[in-house]
């Protein structure tokens, strides 16, 4: 099978999250399934800071974009560990800047470049000379290559067959820009209504792709049932139930190479489950030296590791820290990076309990790892998730995580009752309520049971036992992708 996969960030290419993670991984999943995968990226200008084999196909081609014809030039490069390759969509224009969206506030002219990037892959996997058969989306950036594949391109041999797939890594970032954006798609204004492209009189690029896609998935069974409901729908609610029959939710997988703490060049001292407690405590050393303590105490790590934003439940994170700190029972570090106040509220609880809270402000893939290592109990007090990856780090790294019951937390980790840690099922702790006092509690709970050093070893072992690779979620995917193809095109009305 002839699989493209698209997307607006992969590791190692470029990462913002958890999308880079799946989207780098996936094609190896799919490889080692006997797919045949190329990945289309942008050329943002850190990816060529990796030190990757990048070399230039000579491919390039002008992209209509409103009035103007930018020219998208291709490059190629393998993507590491997998038989597939990565086509680099370059535009000194629109991907030679500092960051990938923008900083603290998106890039203005996100529509044009995510417009670009989606026409010129479509345009790119019609100027190939086998064939594909399926087409793969990811997110509002690429939510516009299933209505080119149907409408502008449909009748290009390589693409003219294929199904599209658009998958929802998360609904809360829709795409959504001014209807007057609907002129750089080069798409009829026919399409510009309310069961396609338009959403309130704005232009919406997921809306689209969920349309126009032949199947549509998102990345946990429960985020699939939660974003049917109004709570979790974002708006988009009625238009996901009404494609039910064709929606799927896939918990991702995680990288067991990257994401390997037996060989994981962050740490320092390798650790499997059989010699978790050196390890762990090589990391907290290591730790504390990188974040100037002489030495690490020996109470319990807390850790939150991700985007400081709403989302993430970040102010039960700040309640947390301003109801625990002081209690002297755990030590807390947060890594993370994000909303400007949420930063500044964090760093003014360091600085209120030094030498109890650690606060990093700032992306650091290496320091994620050691954070997971050293840590006891990872945090993820998530809002909404809709998969969420780094309790399947923790996990992996035998850091417990306490996680809130929502989508694909909910999918990955089960509550550590008595009875589960008994019959070897539990792996973390889940609390209910979006409420700090539900989160004090959870932690209270880890931090109980982590006083017993025996059945706290138990419970690490147990969780360290999980198997999150991609073999599952491939297979998964793959699954998806035969029954698409079984299936005749969707109409687009
Ligand atoms: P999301 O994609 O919603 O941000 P995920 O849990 O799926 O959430 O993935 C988050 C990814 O981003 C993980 O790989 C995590 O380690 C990483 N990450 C988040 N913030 C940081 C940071 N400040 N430094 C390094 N890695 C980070
Ligand atoms: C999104 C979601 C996160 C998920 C990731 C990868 O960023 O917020 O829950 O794990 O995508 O699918």
């Amino acid at each position: 099978m002839r699989v493209l996969e698209v997307a607006s960030e992969a590791v190692p290419f470029a990462k913002t999250g958890g999308l880079a993670d799946v989207v780098g991984a996936l094609p190896g999943a799919l490889s080692r399934l006997g797919c045949d995968v190329t990945l289309v990226l942008p050329a943002y200008r850190r990816v060529f800071e990796q030190g990757l084999p990048i070399e230039p196909t000579g491919i390039e081609f002008e992209v209509p974009i409103g009035g103007r014809r930018p020219l998208a030039r291709v490059l190629r490069c393998p993507v590491p560990g997998s038989s597939a390759t990565a086509l680099l969509v370059a535009n000194d224009e629109f991907f030679d800047r500092p960051s990938l969206y923008g900083g603290a506030n998106d890039y203005p002219d996100n529509a044009e470049r995510f417009i670009f990037f989606s026409r010129a892959a479509t345009e790119l996997a019609c100027r190939q000379s086998a064939p594909f058969d399926i087409i793969h989306c990811h997110d509002w950036q690429t939510g516009l290559v299933p209505a080119y594949q149907k409408i502008l391109y449909r009748d290009w041999p390589a693409v003219a067959n294929a199904r599209t797939v658009m998958t929802i890594h998360n609904l809360a970032y829709q795409g959504l820009f001014w209807h007057w954006d609907m002129l750089l798609t080069g798409l009829d204004w026919k399409y510009f209504n309310w069961q396609q492209m338009e959403f309130h009189e704005q232009l919406n690029l997921l809306k689209t792709g969920i349309v126009f896609a032949d199947a549509v998935s998102t990345v946990s069974p429960t985020y699939a049932r939660e974003i049917q409901t109004p709570e979790g729908g974002c708006g988009l609610e009625g238009l996901l139930a009404a494609r039910a029959g064709v929606l799927t939710g896939i918990v991702n997988g995680i990288d067991t190479v990257a994401w390997n703490p037996a060989t994981d060049p962050h740490i320092p001292r390798p650790f499997t489950a059989a010699d978790v407690e050196e390890g762990k405590y090589a990391a907290r050393v290591a730790l504390a030296a990188r974040l100037g303590h002489p030495a690490p105490d020996d109470r319990p790590l807390v850790a939150f590791v991700g985007r400081l934003v709403e989302q993430k439940g970040v102010n039960l994170v700040l309640e947390l820290l301003s109801r625990l700190a002081g209690t002297g029972r755990a030590h807390f570090m947060v890594l993370g990076t994000g909303d400007p106040a949420a930063e500044e509220s964090l760093q003014r609880a360091a600085a209120s309990f030094p030498g109890t809270v650690d606060v990093v402000t700032h992306f650091d893939e290496g320091l994620a790892h050691l954070v997971q290592a050293a840590a006891d109990i990872v945090l993820v007090p998530s809002r909404f998730e809709p998969c969420g990856l780094t309790q399947l780090y923790a996990q992996r790294y035998g850091a417990v995580p306490v996680v809130r019951a929502t989508g694909g937390l909910l999918d990955t980790v089960i509550d550590a009752t008595p009875e589960a840690i008994n019959d070897g099922s539990a792996t973390g702790f889940v609390f209910g309520p979006a409420e700090a006092g539900a989160l004090v509690q959870a932690v209270e709970r880890a931090l109980d049971l982590h006083a017993n050093r025996d059945r706290w070893q138990q419970l690490v072992r147990q969780v360290m036992a999980r198997d999150w690779s991609w073999d599952s979620s491939g297979r998964a995917y793959l699954r998806v992708f035969e029954e698409t193809l079984a299936r005749a095109p969707a109409t687009i009305g």
